[in-house]
């Protein structure tokens, strides 16, 4: 089943409440809370306060944590409530340990991968996480297009989990997903797509999340 997690990236900060209420009744399925340092990525977003805010709305916070040093904020997001942790490869020095911090804190792990970064970076550690995010385009800012190379990538962790007998770790999508990218994602292996502005951008979100779906 496909699921979609709206990113609160692109949400109307001046009405974040009733913009989350909004896609929650439009039928998503976690809510994609985008963690930016100014340091790992250019951009500087949200702390652990938006996030204990936004998870009193009733869906999975799903935290991507874009930082530098992530070993020093998992607990503190956990703390905050969200259900959903992923660090990524790239700012990881000790993934292994990162994974089972965030399992430690009773969270699902997740290993999130740069547009560049090769999906072998999952081999030792499959398993040991609950969630690969595969980035399809540079993090950092919403609205940027998909980077088509990266759908190969979906497939390629799909192919390396189902070798493996992992049938429930989740393979996320995150940039660029619209009602166009979503089936070549979803016929790649994606079964979480993460959207931005195209979902907060649509005119229908409920019918914009059936159609990424393929309901
Ligand atoms: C980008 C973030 C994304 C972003 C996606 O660094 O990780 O979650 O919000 O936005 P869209 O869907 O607009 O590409
Ligand atoms: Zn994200």
């Amino acid at each position: 089943m496909i699921k979609v997690a709206p990113s609160l990236l692109a949400a109307d900060y001046l009405k974040i409440g009733e913009d989350i209420r909004r896609v929650a009744e439009a039928g998503a399925d976690w809510l994609h809370f985008d963690v930016m340092d100014g340091s790992f990525v250019p951009n500087i977003s949200f702390g652990p306060e938006m996030c204990r805010r936004a998870a009193t709305c009733g869906l999975p916070v799903d935290a991507h944590l874009m930082v530098v040093h992530p070993e020093r904020h998992i607990e503190t997001f956990a703390e905050a409530g969200a259900k959903i942790i992923t660090v990524h490869a790239e700012a990881a020095t000790h993934l292994h340990r990162l994974l089972q911090q965030i399992r430690g804190c009773g969270c699902l792990a997740g290993v999130a991968m740069n547009p560049a970064t090769s999906p072998e970076c999952l081999r030792y550690v499959l398993g040991d996480f609950d969630l690969a995010l595969v980035m399809t385009v540079n993090p950092g800012f919403g609205g940027q297009k998909l980077i088509p190379a990266c759908i190969d990538k979906v497939r390629a962790v799909r192919g390396m989990l189902d070798e493996a007998g992992l049938r429930d770790v989740f393979v996320e999508v995150d940039g660029g997903v619209n009602t166009q990218t979503a089936p070549l994602l979803t016929a790649a292996g994606a079964d979480m797509l993460v959207a931005g502005s195209a979902l907060y951008g649509a005119e229908d979100v409920k019918a914009f999340i059936r159609a990424v779906k393929g309901n």
